[in-house]
């Protein structure tokens, strides 16, 4: 159990909300997020939740596109007002984006749909009794990051990584949360689970986030991506699921509603799924190392002697990220194969593939103490 509940990347706010529907948070809870503009819907709804289905009801009756324009292009000042003015163009602006341009400005397209469900009165009522309790502040990650003590659960949900980085990515002007962002947050967890803090983050399954978070437990799981503008790429895709902790997933837990992370676990097939070393070199192009070991494995089979061997450990190189020697052998080191026992990444480290994927479920290594991988072949 923990203490005190933190989420610094509030957005829709679905771990809290599932947390309050299923009775887990006893204590207030502390919320924020980058966007100011969000954090202020979230007080007009806990502060003047009738106020605000009021003038939700008059957004509807009036409901058409050029009043969804007209609505767009005026922002009040007043906190309700602005909080309605939101809640109406998110729900009915194209693919329910909540979109800014870089002055702040909302700016996503009208949405043609049918029955936009613009006051949804029973669900801003629930919302409202939800927030009563907690600490809304429109504050920055790593200046809310601090408030979090021992014992409490802190819930990272930032911008994601793209599964390859490009010069797009670091150049910070496509986004505002880029890779310096992200080596921030890693940094801050670490300290933050070095002070007792039970830490979650998700992110992208990308190699970069087994690289910045080697000192955490990761689990890849799968998730429901509503919003995406591309049609095919709604749904299930893996993501890393990362913690100061180990999880005990359930055996196989498929997709139970919308929003709900849904878990499945890595190691359904009884231990760790670990991908067998020797497969995943010939698939990513290193066919000559694992012609390798299938030379050593046939001399220690035809000697009698035991096959096993942690062929990963190996590739990672020594403790210096040196070459190893295996039955006269000389092993290249790998690169992903260092990402993937969680060690620092040397320049001799051979990558034939900038893009290639880390191998699955690695050494899962905490900071005091590490466990060992089992030997694989
Ligand atoms: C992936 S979304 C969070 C989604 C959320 N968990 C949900 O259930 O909808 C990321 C959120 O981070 C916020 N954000 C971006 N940069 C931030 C920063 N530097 N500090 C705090 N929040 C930030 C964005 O405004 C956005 O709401």
């Amino acid at each position: 159990m923990f203490r005190r509940y933190h989420e610094p990347f509030l957005g829709g706010g679905a771990l809290f909300f599932e947390l309050t529907r299923t009775q887990r948070l006893d204590r207030p809870s502390y919320l924020s997020d980058g966007n100011r503009n969000l954090i202020d819907v979230y007080v007009a709804i806990r502060e003047q939740v009738d106020a605000v289905i009021d003038l939700l009801a008059k957004h509807k009756k009036c409901h058409s596109e050029k009043y969804f324009y007209a609505v767009r292009a005026d922002v009040p000042q007043d906190l309700v007002e602005r909080a309605a003015r939101i809640i109406y163009l998110n729900k009915t602006c194209f693919n329910g984006l909540y979109r800014e341009n870089r002055k702040g400005h909302f700016n996503a397209p009208f949405g043609r749909y049918t029955n936009p469900r613009i006051c949804d009165e029973q669900n801003l009522r629930a919302v409202a009794a939800a927030l009563k309790p907690t600490h809304l502040l429109g504050e920055q990650f790593d200046v809310v990051g601090q408030q979090a003590q021992r014992g409490d659960l802190i819930y990272f949900d930032p911008p994601y990584l793209p599964i390859s980085i490009t010069a797009d990515f670091t150049s910070y002007s496509r986004t505002k949360f880029g890779l310096e962002e992200h080596r921030r947050l890693a940094e801050l967890s670490l300290s933050l689970a070095n002070r007792g803090v039970h830490v979650i983050v998700s992110n992208s399954s990308s190699r970069w986030t087994y690289e910045l978070y080697a000192d955490f437990f990761i689990y890849e799981v799968f998730a429901n991506r509503l919003v995406n503008s591309k049609a095919g790429l709604r749904g299930k895709i893996p993501e890393a699921l990362i913690t100061s902790f180990p999880v005990d997933l359930p055996a196989a837990v498929t997709p139970r509603r919308q929003g709900v992370w849904a878990l499945v676990d890595s190691r359904e097939k009884g231990g760790f799924n670990r991908m067998l070393a020797r497969q995943w070199l010939r698939q990513n192009g290193y066919g000559d190392v694992a012609s390798l070991i299938d030379e050593v494995i046939e001399e220690w089979k035809s000697q009698g002697k035991s096959t096993r061997r942690n062929w990963w450990g190996v590739l990672a190189g020594d403790i210096n990220g040196n070459s190893r020697i295996v039955a006269g052998r000389k092993f290249p080191v790998l690169r992903a194969a260092q990402l993937r026992q969680g060690v620092d990444v040397t320049k001799n480290a051979l990558c034939k593939n900038p893009m290639e994927e880390v191998p699955s479920v690695r050494v899962t290594r905490r900071w005091s103490s590490s466990e060992t991988t089992k030997a694989e072949h």
